[in-house]
């Protein structure tokens, strides 16, 4: 199958590619190389440079590759940021997605997969969340996901285009960005490798679902083959609390380190987990790889740079 993967050079998509490239697919990954790395590029996938929110390239791009299916991954994923410049994350991913689909609807394409946030969109609710909760983001970005996924929903209804939009839980694993301001696994690895000793914000008693990115992969791998259209939790239905990873990376590194706490983040949310049963009656995906052995691939990835 040919492939178009908007954001393959950055942590999550370049796993994907990573992973269709292996199933023999064709890939061709479009990224602006915002917050992407070359060095992430799988080398049997064509690269073209582009920002999705330059509407004539974009879809130039799209309608002289053909692609059968878009994954679309390039976004703004900076919850904090959203809320400060609300804009700049509509732009990316709102308007860079209408780019894409106006000159998806003009190609014979079969599908569209879209990441969305499962750790965003339902807001203060009891977890686990379902997806039959309803959506109700909290911040900029949670709504621009949550927009993204109604005008897929649009786009199937008006033009026929199938579309699964994958709503992930905290990923983490090898190529995360640790200079964002989420990622708390990649940011506590990388400072505990360099011998600092990573600030707890708060007191470290929220909770996440982290969920290990060749899982994510995994999950996208599925989506090509389904008939299902909508949206898809894929998370590990396990809340770890940031005192927990910090206790957990340090381990994994070996060391022996007292936790140091910082103020608190407002408006933080204080539990989030998801209920991926539905992924797995859809697509047969479950989560493979526990939170140990991921938080020790990522300390060995660390070490080995
Ligand atoms: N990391 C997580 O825990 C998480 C959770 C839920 C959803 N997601 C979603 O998964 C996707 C990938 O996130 P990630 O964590 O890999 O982040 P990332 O920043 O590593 O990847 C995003 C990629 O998109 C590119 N990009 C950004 N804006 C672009 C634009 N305007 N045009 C072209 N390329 C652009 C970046 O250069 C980068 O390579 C995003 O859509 C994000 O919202 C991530």
């Amino acid at each position: 199958m040919k492939i178009l993967v908007t954001g393959g050079a950055g942590f999550i998509a370049s796993h994907v590619v990573d992973a269709y490239v292996e199933f023999g697919h064709e890939v061709v990954i479009v990224d602006n190389l915002s917050t992407g790395n070359l060095k992430n590029l799988n080398p049997k996938a064509k690269f073209i440079e582009a920002d999705i929110t330059d509407k004539d390239k974009i879809q130039a791009i799209i309608k002289s590759e053909r692609p059968e299916v878009i994954n679309h991954h390039a976004a703004h994923i900076q919850v904090g940021y959203s809320v400060k410049n609300p804009q700049f994350d509509a732009e990316n991913n709102i308007i860079g997605l209408l780019n894409i689909m106006e000159a998806a609807k003009e190609i014979p394409i079969k599908k569209v997969i879209m990441a969305a946030t499962g750790g965003a969109m339902y807001g203060n609710k009891k977890t686990p969340f379902t997806e039959e909760m309803k959506a109700e983001p909290l911040s900029p970005y949670g709504i621009s996901k949550r927009a993204g996924e109604l005008y897929l929903n649009y786009y199937h209804e008006l033009y026929h285009i199938p579309f699964i939009s994958l709503r992930y839980s905290n990923v983490y694993g090898p190529r995360q960005n640790a200079h964002g301001e989420s990622g708390v696994i990649a940011i506590f690895s990388e400072m505990m490798a360099q011998g600092q000793t990573p600030i707890i914000n708060g007191d470290g008693t929220h909770t996440r679902d982290y969920v290990y990115v060749e899982d994510v992969a995994q999950a996208n791998v599925l989506a090509l083959n389904s008939d299902f259209v909508g949206e898809l939790n894929i998370g590990t239905k396990t809340e770890i609390s940031t005192n927990e990873v910090f206790r957990k990376v340090a381990q994994a590194m070996g060391l022996v380190m007292e936790e140091k706490h910082g103020v608190e983040r407002p408006g933080e949310q204080v539990t989030s987990s998801l209920d991926y049963s539905k992924a797995t009656a859809i697509l047969g995906w479950r989560p493979q790889v526990n939170f140990d052995e991921g938080v020790r691939r990522v300390v060995e990835w660390y070490r080995s740079k």
